[in-house]
């Protein structure tokens, strides 16, 4: 036993989803096993060079070797209010206080409830989801009330299921499409809805949108809640150049949306870290402004992968969802496992590391994930491997 007894509210988590995964991968990796590793949403996909070339020269510059500003590079948060605008015609997004630069989206989505949860107020989840959120909102000695995703309302929360005083009660209610795990979309009608219940009962809405810019279909583009008219009274959204611009490592993300949830976001981050480097920021404006052409390259080898991925799937019987969006394929674990019995099963006798449905919450049971983040002959591989398990 420890003399440093650990406090609760770490002593009470469980291990971190995809920390537990690579611990379980580096395991099976060291008796020689040959790994395919389709966990963790992080691209395999090298960031443009032109991007790598923006940081390079702006690492140059002496003024970038001191302490950045903790909300941001002023540039930076005008590139993305420009791009909201070209990307979601979002018109109007006032850089100096409804932007706010974030170390990537995951520091600032942790960050945000200490903002506005005191102990014991309500946040609501709607789960399979990101472990995150719930975290986020228990570090700040929150409680958290699930909106279950089902298959059959396309995973999108049944906003009705609640009665008005739970929707009093709650202060904040998260949401994420595209979806991780379930690579579902929403669309602007249920987002309006969305805006019109948290107006009605008070309650902030934090939205998600990490996974928008890779979608397979250009004629239906996933929508940012920011479009429906009145959002910004009650939302906030985070978005990150990770997933668009193969940029994980480089934790560049940003917040946007009402001024009063980025301001408070900004408070929270001034007491605790000192920004994201002037020069990555630099870099980030290049990747908003010039990258399009080269997410369009990606996504055209994510939709290879996708297809590819769900003929196999299929030709092997295995039940699954074909994404309009993201980079995961969200399918139904064959026979009678549990998720994690699966999951371990296939990591151990073939090599193929997917993440457990039940590792995004209880009602991912029976489900798991795969990351289209290999080539599409590793990805044929990894499916006949799962069907020979
Ligand atoms: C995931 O695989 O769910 C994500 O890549 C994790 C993250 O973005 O932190």
């Amino acid at each position: 036993m420890s003399k440093f007894a650990l406090a609760e509210r770490v002593a009470s988590l469980p291990p971190y989803l995809f920390a537990a995964i690579d611990k379980a991968k580096a395991e099976v990796a060291a008796q020689g096993v040959d790994i395919i590793s389709l966990g963790i949403g992080d691209p395999d996909l090298p960031t443009p060079e032109f991007i790598i070339d923006a940081l390079y020269e702006a690492a140059k510059k002496p003024a970038n070797h001191q302490y950045p500003s903790y909300v941001g590079m002023l540039q930076f948060r005008e590139a993305v209010a420009a791009w909201y605008e070209r990307r979601f015609g979002v018109k109007g997004l006032e850089p100096k206080n409804e932007v706010i630069t974030l170390i990537g989206s995951k520091e600032g989505i942790g960050h945000f409830p200490w903002a506005f949860i005191n102990p014991g107020d309500l946040a609501l989840i709607c789960p399979p989801c990101y472990p995150v959120y719930a975290t986020g909102v228990k570090f700040a000695g929150g409680e958290v009330m699930e909106l279950p995703l089902l298959e059959e309302n396309n995973y999108l929360p049944d906003l009705e299921a609640l009665d008005e005083a739970t929707w009093k009660r709650a202060k904040i209610i998260f949401v994420n499409y595209p979806g991780n795990p379930t690579a579902s979309t929403a669309t602007t009608e249920f987002y309006a809805k969305l805006v019109e219940k948290a107006k009605a009962t008070d309650t902030i809405v934090v939205s998600d949108l990490a996974y928008s810019e890779i979608y397979y279909d250009p004629a239906n583009k996933p929508p940012s809640v920011l479009q429906v008219p009145g959002a910004k009274d009650v939302a906030i959204e985070f978005h990150s150049l990770s997933k668009t611009y193969n940029m994980t490592g480089w934790r560049i993300a940003m917040a946007v949306g009402n001024a009063e949830l980025v301001n408070a976001l900004g408070k929270i981050k001034e007491n605790v870290d000192s920004g994201a480097f002037n020069a990555v920021q630099e870099a980030g404006i290049a990747a908003l402004q010039q990258g399009e052409p080269f997410v369009e390259k990606a996504r055209a080898i994510y939709k290879e992968r996708r297809d590819a991925t769900c003929e196999a799937l299929a030709a092997a019987g295995i039940e699954h969802q074909v994404p309009d969006a993201s980079v995961f394929v969200w399918a139904k674990v064959p026979g009678n496992k549990t998720s994690a019995e699966f999951v371990t099963d296939l990591l151990k006798k073939t090599g193929v590391v997917v993440t457990p449905g039940s590792g995004f919450g209880e009602c991912g049971e029976g489900y798991f994930r795969i990351s289209l983040t290999v080539d599409t002959d590793r990805l044929k591989e990894a499916v006949s491997r799962i069907s020979q398990l």
